[in-house]
């Protein structure tokens, strides 16, 4: 978020043991500096107090139709008036339930009625009050209000049954309201994208692998699915977890990962190939593990197929953005890569910068020139990688 202009959000906190998430909710809002407004009802009082949320999010918290700070008594329309989005999280089926009648008896519900501005709701209840028909009308309702929906999760539930109705966590949501600011600027293209390292097989055991963490390549997705894409990961061993949103395709070597290219690439739009693929595989991998001996062990490497120059080669490429990782020479070898693999657009960066870090330093190669993007962390560089791509992608298509 820190690379938009800062925007303000009003938090309702509903009646629900969910509530106590809302806390950590409102703290990673305010800490990606989100200005952050809490209204709760009477019930969500019952389950947190007051007090959590004001010294959270630095700001008074509103209980009341009766007392808000406005001059003219009208807290309701007044804080509407100044919030870029409300957010009802957690959403209790009695809330839904007002919601789709226009209910105004408290300050959440008659805000919410007044406001002037985008509503989110993030549903939190027993999973047999979610499935209820009566809900499930209601949040059919909702939605054709033009309502966003968010969740809820499936899983584990604070009375010990299982199924639909948990909250979505925290931090998917924070993601998922910053995510919903973001200017559409790829709506609807089809982007496929391949992250992390690949790992080449040694033996049973062992294996040559590289120090790509995947969170480049994870960042450029989550940055596309802000910008309204719909996204396919290919991902190469991590332990990130991948965005809600993207179709993710697990693969281990370099031969995977080109398998899961080609299967996915019929229909892409735009192809960004952010993974650090294994330039060199194990010829005749041994399935057993390899004994120690005294003796010297030669590998055999033979070169991997290059998944970026294959589809460039398709008869109908995909707009192809490409990544360069050097140790030296930025400039020259970005440069030189770019124009060996005929790529319209290529995000270089320097190895002891990029790999495994949270910030990165990018510099775009593309037709008009060398664009460096100062350090910053890598959903930042991720978002203006994207803005770079989708003007380049619409220039080409002559569609904007
Ligand atoms: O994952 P992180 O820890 O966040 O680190 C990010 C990163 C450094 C891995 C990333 O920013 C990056 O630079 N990725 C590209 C790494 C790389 O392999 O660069 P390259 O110069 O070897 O390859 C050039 C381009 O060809 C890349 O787009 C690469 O994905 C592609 N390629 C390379 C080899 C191959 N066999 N097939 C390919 O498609």
């Amino acid at each position: 978020m820190n690379d938009i202009v800062k925007k303000r959000l009003i938090l309702g906190v509903t009646g629900g043991v969910a509530a106590y998430k809302a806390a950590e909710l409102t703290r990673l809002l305010v800490k990606n500096g989100v200005e952050v407004r809490v209204v709760m009802t009477e019930a969500a009082r019952h389950f947190v107090a007051p007090a959590t949320f004001q010294a959270l999010s630095g700001q008074p918290v509103l209980t009341d139709l009766w007392d808000g700070p406005a001059a003219n008594g009208m807290a309701h329309i007044e804080l509407t008036r100044h919030a870029d989005a409300v957010l009802i999280a957690p959403a209790s089926a009695d809330f839904l339930a007002k919601l789709v009648h226009g209910a105004a008896d408290d300050l959440l519900s008659t805000l919410c009625l007044a406001r002037a501005c985008p509503l989110l709701v993030a549903p939190a209840m027993n999973r047999e009050m979610w499935d209820n028909p009566a809900t499930q009308r209601n949040v059919a309702q909702l939605k054709r209000d033009g309502v966003v929906i968010i969740g809820p999760d499936s899983g584990a539930q604070a009375c010990g049954e299982t199924g639909p109705g948990r909250m979505v966590e925290p931090a998917t949501l924070a993601e998922d309201v910053e995510s919903y600011w973001h200017p559409k600027l790829l709506a609807g293209k089809r982007v496929l994208i391949t992250a992390g390292p690949t790992f080449e097989a040694i033996d049973a055991v062992r294996g040559i692998t590289n120090l790509s963490s995947g969170k480049m390549g994870y960042a450029v997705a989550r940055a596309a699915i802000e910008a309204g894409a719909e996204v396919t990961l290919v991902s190469g061993p991590t332990c990130l977890t991948p965005p809600t949103a993207a179709k993710t395709l697990s693969v281990t070597s370099a031969q995977q990962m080109l398998e899961a290219v080609n299967k996915e690439i019929a229909g892409t739009d735009i192809f960004i190939s952010v993974a650090a693929v294994a330039d060199y595989y194990v010829l005749n991998p041994s399935e057993q593990k390899i004994k120690k001996d005294a003796h010297i062990l030669t590998l055999e490497l033979a070169p991997n197929p290059d998944i970026v120059a294959n589809v460039m080669n398709l008869p109908n490429p995909p707009f192809c953005v490409g990544f360069a990782a050097e140790s030296e020479n930025l400039y020259e070898f970005a440069e030189m890569k770019r124009k060996r693999k005929r790529l319209p657009l290529l995000a270089a960066n320097l190895v002891q910068d990029a790999l495994g870090s949270e910030d990165n330093e990018l510099t775009l190669f593309d037709d008009d020139g060398a664009h460096p993007l100062p350090r910053a962390p890598k959903i930042v560089l991720a978002r203006q990688l994207i803005a770079r791509t989708a003007k380049l992608y619409h220039k080409e298509k002559g569609s904007k």
